[in-house]
């Protein structure tokens, strides 16, 4: 695992938007993991700042989101389809058709879910998957206690990740109690994972998943099993790592022959 701690979240988002620069330029059909929430967005104002500029396209690209809630409407603004068009690949060259979210309004859920594994596995699985943490450690919307080798599958929200995400709803109480989300299995057959976050919040969480047990009462915990991990953060979101000198200094003197 890498742990690069960057001075703050702007120039995370650089940091991050170069790995997957560097991906779509050596691959241009790669297949994109996508979260959604507010820790990619920095990644994603820049990836689209490159693409306008022409210096990058997402043209032959897959994109595979992470999570849905269950239970919106069709177009509700809180959606996670609505929320990536927004804010990544309706402004990108993405072909949207390319554009893969769970199905939270299917009338067999399981089987929508099933569905979703195989047409990651159709695509040749991801090659990047970005991921952001919550407070609870958990990634896409696996909450703490969620099998480690899960699949993807409806998740009850915690009462903690329901308040954290209802600054995205008119009313707290319209937060979805279900959503689906990839498993953490599925996460981990990603050939590489990016997990960005900023933050004096994310503090804790950040602590455990990199330096704690590997344990599902830290679903993030699960990277420690991943042979290829990037975690990229801030100042503010790295203050609680014990070895933060370790992965100052490793990311300093890292040589020119090592990938990233
Ligand atoms: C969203 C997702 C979640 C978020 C996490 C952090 O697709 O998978 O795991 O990454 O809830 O959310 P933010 O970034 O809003 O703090």
């Amino acid at each position: 695992m890498e742990v690069v701690i960057q001075p703050d979240a702007a120039a995370v988002a650089v940091f991050g938007a170069d790995i997957i620069d560097r991906l779509i330029s050596t691959k241009p059909g790669a297949v994109l993991g996508l979260a959604t929430g507010s820790s990619p967005l920095g990644v994603y104002d820049e990836l689209i700042r490159r693409c306008v500029a022409s210096t990058l396209s997402f043209e032959d690209a897959t994109a595979f989101l992470l999570d849905e809630y269950i239970g919106l409407p069709p177009g509700h603004p809180a959606s996670y389809r609505v929320f990536i068009e927004q804010h990544f690949t309706g402004r990108v060259d993405i072909d949207a058709s390319h554009v893969h979210v769970p199905d939270g309004a299917a009338d067999d859920i399981v089987a929508a879910c099933h569905d979703y594994e195989q047409r990651i596995r159709d695509a040749g699985g991801i090659d990047l998957q970005l991921l952001g943490i919550g407070a609870d450690g958990h990634v896409g919307f696996n909450e703490p206690t969620s099998s480690l080798a899960s699949r993807t599958r409806v998740k009850t929200l915690t009462p903690q990740t329901r308040s954290d995400n209802a600054r995205f709803f008119d009313n707290p109480d319209e937060v979805p109690h279900h959503v689906v989300t990839q498993g953490i299995g599925t996460i981990l057959e990603a050939r590489h994972l990016l997990l960005i976050a900023n933050g004096a919040s994310k503090a804790g969480a950040i602590a455990k998943a990199v330096e704690g047990p590997v344990t599902s009462m830290c679903p993030a915990s699960a990277i420690q099993l991943h042979p290829h991990v990037t975690v990229v953060i801030d100042e503010a979101a790295a203050a609680e790592l014990t070895l933060a000198e370790y992965y100052r200094d490793t990311f300093a003197g890292k040589p020119l022959w090592q990938s990233s």
